[in-house]
């Protein structure tokens, strides 16, 4: 039996309680294995939830890059590393081999080095889904350079406050970007983000639409000219086990984004381990995440689960939709793709176009699918086993977070029989538990509550970057001496967990997560605009979208509240990005609040759900009355966009 590869249900649940029993053994085992380390560690785990401080693998030196690229030289020199596929269906697809990985990365790795980066330094990546952003992670790796990648949607000002928390000196993007019939300014947006960050001393720019951005003199320089002369040869930066390889945002409920900082040991072994079960890797497979590398997933199996063992990751630039509602399956059919891994919210729009878009393409090389980043509904669940995964692939529903850094809950393929909207089973060295609300675990199955973890996992995040304290408070306060996520979950008959969502103010809108402050700070800075709430109700293809209760500072008959309305999204693409639009306005003259002033987003989500007869006793609040001409207000829909 090994440990690395499970193979049947037994075996699982075997597994499962030596991780358990043994941790420390557990993953001492696969991380002696599996992995090359410049020198091995001196214990495997070191952990206190209340200060909290956990490390893995200490006095371990390594560097990642080695593992996901130098060691596969010898026997898969010639095999595709990155298999990438441009927006446009007749752009010739590119194959970066190993060997080509390696020269990429390390003549970028001499590029960041000759423009001043060194370790520890942080760079921020603000690229479109081009062979130049994995290079760009992995040569930050190389030279141990913590990479911070912003997601190419977000918008100038997110962008700024995102390089400014983290004190980037430099960052890279590229002239601009395709994504289906559009192309957009890339360039531009970071001209604007950094007139407000000055710390920022070089911008390495990726040639990509053939655009002729602003280049600022001593600031900007073309990447490629660079490229060209510089060494292919680099040595990797001998790491420590904790030390820090990247920050990625996510939101809170409050306040700024969290950079969650992941260190390099932990995360590798982590990654690496997942993604050879959770997708039943075999040597030939051809695997494709849809996922953006600006998310967590593109990260974790995109780039380093996936190389790490020696893998082909597809990475396709473009959309869904473009040139039609067929891409997806014609590059399944182009590439042969054996792992499909995308979101629930693109299998729902996929799901509402013609079938015969799925159907004109042979999809048999496909073994295993994957889905991630929200709940999936049934409907939606049957669709992508009956069409894509004709009834005879399982399909793996993976829980996880920015924060967890891997896969948490998850089938393994051919391994534990799924069930529709369950993620099912822990993945082995999780420790997961159900608490109440008063802060007692809740024990045995057929039950639900708040989604802890108990113990440690080699991949979770450390801190958040700059605030160890609201790192504690966040995830390690409500529920002594555990990680608390964040998520509802109910336990089934035979121990299967379903996600049942977000219990905080966290909303999933197409398998992004918003955090609702930010974008509430967003709409009050519209002039006209006194306070405003904003809450998810259910949606159709996203999941959630996000409804606004807005309170103007002046009631007048004459205002124009389609006009308003419309400026109030164009603010929000303006603080965060499109992603953050309101699907409805409400506006309104008052929020229902406690005594003691806090928004009752409860009521305020019953009313936009449309469950106008649940909303519990309102009795307490300081402003009752007001409850009623919401509802009045919104049966009257006065609310369409
Ligand atoms: C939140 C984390 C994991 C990478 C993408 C999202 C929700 C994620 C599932 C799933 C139900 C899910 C949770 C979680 N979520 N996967 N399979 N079923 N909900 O990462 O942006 O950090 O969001 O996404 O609510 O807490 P993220």
């Amino acid at each position: 039996m090994s440990n690395y590869h499970i193979k049947n249900l037994e075996e699982y649940y075997q597994v499962y309680r030596r991780s358990v029993r043994d941790p420390e053994l557990f993953w001492e085992e696969i991380a002696e294995e599996h992995f090359v380390w410049r020198k091995t560690w001196r214990k495997v785990l070191e952990y206190d939830f209340s200060v909290p401080e956990v490390k893995w693998f200490e006095g371990a030196e390594l560097n990642i890059t080695e593992n996901c690229i130098d060691r596969h030289l010898v026997t898969r020199g010639d095999k595709t590393a990155i298999l990438f596929e441009p927006n446009n269906p007749n752009e010739s697809p590119l194959e970066i081999s190993y060997r080509d990985l390696y020269r990429r990365v390390n003549k970028f790795a001499n590029v960041l080095k000759e423009n001043g980066i060194e370790k520890g330094d942080r760079v921020c990546i603000y690229l479109p889904m081009i062979p130049d952003l994995a290079i760009s992670l992995l040569a930050c790796a190389r030279i141990g350079a913590v990479h911070s990648v912003v997601f190419a949607g977000f918008s100038a000002s997110a962008l700024a406050t995102r390089i400014n928390d983290c004190e980037a000196k430099m960052v890279i993007t590229s002239d601009g970007a395709y994504r289906g019939a559009k192309k957009i300014d890339l360039k531009g947006i970071v001209n604007e983000a950094l007139e407000s960050c000055s710390l920022v001393k070089t911008v390495l720019v990726s040639k990509r639409i053939d655009s002729k951005p602003n280049m600022i003199k001593g600031r900007d320089k073309w990447l490629s000219p660079l490229l060209d002369v510089a060494s292919e040869e680099c040595e990797p930066e001998v790491m420590k086990a904790e030390d820090p390889l990247f920050v990625l945002y996510t939101s809170g409920s409050t306040g700024n984004p969290k950079g969650m900082l992941h260190t390099v040991a932990g995360y590798m072994v982590y990654t690496a381990y997942t993604f050879k079960n959770a997708f039943n890797y075999k040597e030939s497979d051809v695997y494709w995440c849809t996922a953006d590398i600006g998310w967590i997933t593109g990260h974790s199996y995109i780039v380093y689960g996936p190389l790490a063992n020696g893998a082909t990751t597809v990475m396709f630039e473009g959309v869904p939709s473009y040139p039609d509602f067929g891409r997806f399956w014609e590059i399944i059919e182009k590439h042969k793709v054996t792992q499909f891994y995308t979101a629930p919210t693109a299998i729902r729009a996929l799901a509402k176009e013609n079938l015969d878009y799925v159907k004109k393409h042979d999809l048999s090389s496909i073994k295993v699918l994957g889905t991630v980043g929200e709940p999936i509904n049934e409907e939606a669940w049957h669709w992508y086993n009956d069409n894509v995964g004709k009834k005879k692939n399982p399909i793996i529903d993976t829980w996880w977070q920015t924060e967890t850094g891997g896969m948490m809950i998850s089938p393994i393929p051919y391994v534990t029989p799924t069930k529709p909207t369950y993620a099912t089973l822990p993945l082995p060295g999780i420790q997961l538990a159900l608490m109440d609300n008063k802060g007692n675990e809740i024990f045995g199955n057929q039950v639900d509550g708040r989604l802890c973890v108990k113990f440690p996992w080699p991949s979770m995040a450390r801190s958040i970057w700059g605030n160890h304290q609201r790192y504690k408070e966040t995830y390690f306060s409500q529920f002594k001496g555990m990680y608390f996520t964040g998520d509802g979950a109910l336990r089934d008959e035979v121990g299967y967990y379903r996600i049942t969502g977000r219990v905080d103010d966290v909303i999933i809108v197409s398998g992004h997560n918003l955090g609702t402050a930010p974008i509430e700070d967003a709409i009050n800075e519209h002039p006209a605009v006194a306070e405003s709430a904003i809450v998810g109700f259910p949606h159709d293809i996203k999941g959630n979208a996000l409804y606004g209760y807005v309170i103007l500072k002046e009631v007048g008959e004459g205002r124009d509240h389609d006009n308003l309305r419309k400026e109030i999204n164009q603010i929000i693409t303006e603080h965060i990005g499109p992603i953050a639009k309101l699907d409805r306005i409400q506006f309104t003259q008052g929020l229902p609040k406690t005594r003691s002033g806090k928004i009752m987003r409860r009521i305020l989500r019953k009313i936009a759900h449309n469950e106008l007869d649940d909303l519990g006793d309102v009795s307490t609040l300081l402003n009752p009355e007001v409850v009623q001409t919401i509802i009045e207000k919104r049966i009257k829909n006065e609310l369409v966009n």
